[in-house]
């Protein structure tokens, strides 16, 4: 399948779920999905970058993820160490900036060192920005830029008549990032689950059935097309229709 540039959503988001019901669907432990799963990470990164695709953010582990069980928690922050540990330089070669969104510092410090590490790395790249959300939850992330703004005005550097959308966007853990065009969540599961509901205010929303760890590139050129075709209006009416 081609891709066509033109119209192109600049961030796409995708909620990559549905990894422990495909293990469970051939009889493996949930664990095994989740190896799965990370090797369609590295295919999509991939074929992200080869589409153009601007900004591309990941959902790996929510706030409320933690009420898993110990050993799938530890899975999944080793499986994030590995994958860093491998993959620093693919991402230099491709140009492309890492960043982590979520409270990072609840985090062991193995991971966080090498996060930071990552990110240091990469941030002089001009590509792609790969933005994985770990740790992460919206409604965090919409407190800690109240905190944000609050700090600010107790600083006496702004007044609180001068928090508008702009003010309080400088606030959010990636501030300089756009918002969200297009959303994909694998597995059938048509909810949000507390992901970047700041930014995905007018996203659209893509919902397919496959589990993550069955998710191809063809999938994800689906996924674009089918944006391609959506018209968006913010609120407005189409273009067409402006002379009626
Ligand atoms: C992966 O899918 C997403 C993560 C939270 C790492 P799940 O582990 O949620 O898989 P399902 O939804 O239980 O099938
Ligand atoms: C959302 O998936 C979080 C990630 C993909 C990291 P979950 O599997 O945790 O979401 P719920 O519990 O089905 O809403
Ligand atoms: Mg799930």
């Amino acid at each position: 399948m081609k891709i066509v540039k033109k119209g192109l959503p600049e961030h796409v988001a995708v909620i990559m779920d549905g990894n422990g019901r495909w293990a469970r669907q051939r009889g493996l432990p949930r664990t095994v999905g989740h190896r799965q799963g990370m090797k369609r990470v590295k295919e999509l990164i991939e074929t992200a970058v080869k589409a153009g695709i601007k900004v591309l953010t990941l959902f790996a582990f929510s706030t409320e993820n933690w009420s898993r069980p110990k050993r799938e928690i530890v899975l999944l922050m080793n499986s994030l160490g590995a994958y860093l540990d491998r993959n620093i330089g693919e991402l230099k070669k491709n140009d492309i900036r890492f960043r982590v969104i979520g409270r990072t510092e609840q985090l062991p410090s193995f991971l966080r060192v090498k996060i930071k590490s990552a990110q240091e790395h990469t941030k002089a790249n001009a590509g792609m920005a790969l933005v994985l959300a770990f740790n992460y939850g919206a409604r965090q992330e919409i407190v800690d830029a109240a905190r944000g703004c609050a700090r600010s005005v107790q600083a006496g550097t702004l007044v609180p008549e001068d928090i508008d959308e702009e003010e309080f966007r400088t606030h959010l853990y990636a501030a300089d990032l756009p918002d969200v065009d297009l959303l994909i969540r694998t597995s059938g599961e048509l909810r949000i689950s507390n992901f970047l509901l700041w930014q995905l205010s007018y996203a659209e929303l893509y919902f397919p059935k496959k589990y993550w760890p069955d998710f191809c590139n063809e999938d994800l050129f689906r996924a674009i097309k089918e944006f391609q075709r959506r018209k968006r209006r913010f609120g407005g009416i189409d273009v067409d229709e402006k002379n009626n």
